[in-house]
């Protein structure tokens, strides 16, 4: 009887390993919801459309600027893979001091950047085990509901010492971060995306 519910335990919670400060299901910290984050460089305009509508190429502050892809379930409830309703939104991610053992590194809590979603991370190999919230019961294999692949294209990420930390995230105004640094794009260059057009929003 002891193993059945020590099993259910794992399979329901996904305890938390050593390095991870948020808990439970989905994970959360201090009252706040939790995610986990990776960063990745790319090049293309990415599923917002931040780029020009004759190619596939970047704006070039989709590269260098405080960008997001967003977990499948965030970027868009019901599964689409363009134009997202979180497209030109902007969250705030906060460091816990935590990280996932084995696919991060601990930096300082309290950290906070702000960051424009910009591109999906599809519930598709191989982005299955981060940005897949499907298997789990709403949550990743991590145990958090919500991921964000960060933009490093000009190590804006690592360079922050960043190292797939854990984080709380929260909505908040483009505008207001990006009078903070320059770094996270505005409500205006959000519209020069194709998604940013048409009043899509
Ligand atoms: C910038 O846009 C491209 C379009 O895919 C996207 O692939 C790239 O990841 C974007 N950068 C971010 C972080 O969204
Ligand atoms: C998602 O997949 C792309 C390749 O298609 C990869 O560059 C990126 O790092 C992956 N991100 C995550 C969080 O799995």
């Amino acid at each position: 009887m002891r193993i059945i519910i020590a099993a259910f335990v794992v399979a329901g919670a996904l305890l938390a390993d050593a390095g991870q400060k948020c808990t439970g299901h989905p994970r959360m910290y201090h009252g706040k919801k939790c995610a986990s984050t990776t960063n990745y460089a790319d090049y293309h305009k990415g599923a917002c459309g931040c780029g020009p509508s004759n190619n596939d190429n970047q704006f070039p502050w989709n590269h260098s600027g405080f960008v997001v892809a967003a977990n499948q379930a965030l970027f868009d409830a019901g599964g689409g893979k363009w134009c997202g309703q979180s497209c030109g939104k902007c969250i705030k991610l906060t460091t816990t001091g935590g990280f996932v053992d084995g696919q991060g590194g601990g930096v300082a809590e309290g950290l906070s950047k702000v960051f424009m979603v910009t591109n999906l991370c599809p519930n598709e190999y191989p982005n299955l085990s981060w940005c897949s919230q499907q298997g789990n019961n709403g949550v990743n294999q991590y145990g958090y509901g919500w991921h964000f692949d960060l933009e490093n294209g000009v190590n804006q990420i690592t360079g922050m010492g960043w190292n797939n930390p854990e984080v709380t995230w929260e909505w908040t105004d483009c505008d207001a971060g990006h009078a903070q640094d320059g770094r996270t794009p505005s409500n205006s260059m959000y519209h020069t995306c194709q998604c940013g057009q048409h009043g899509k929003k």
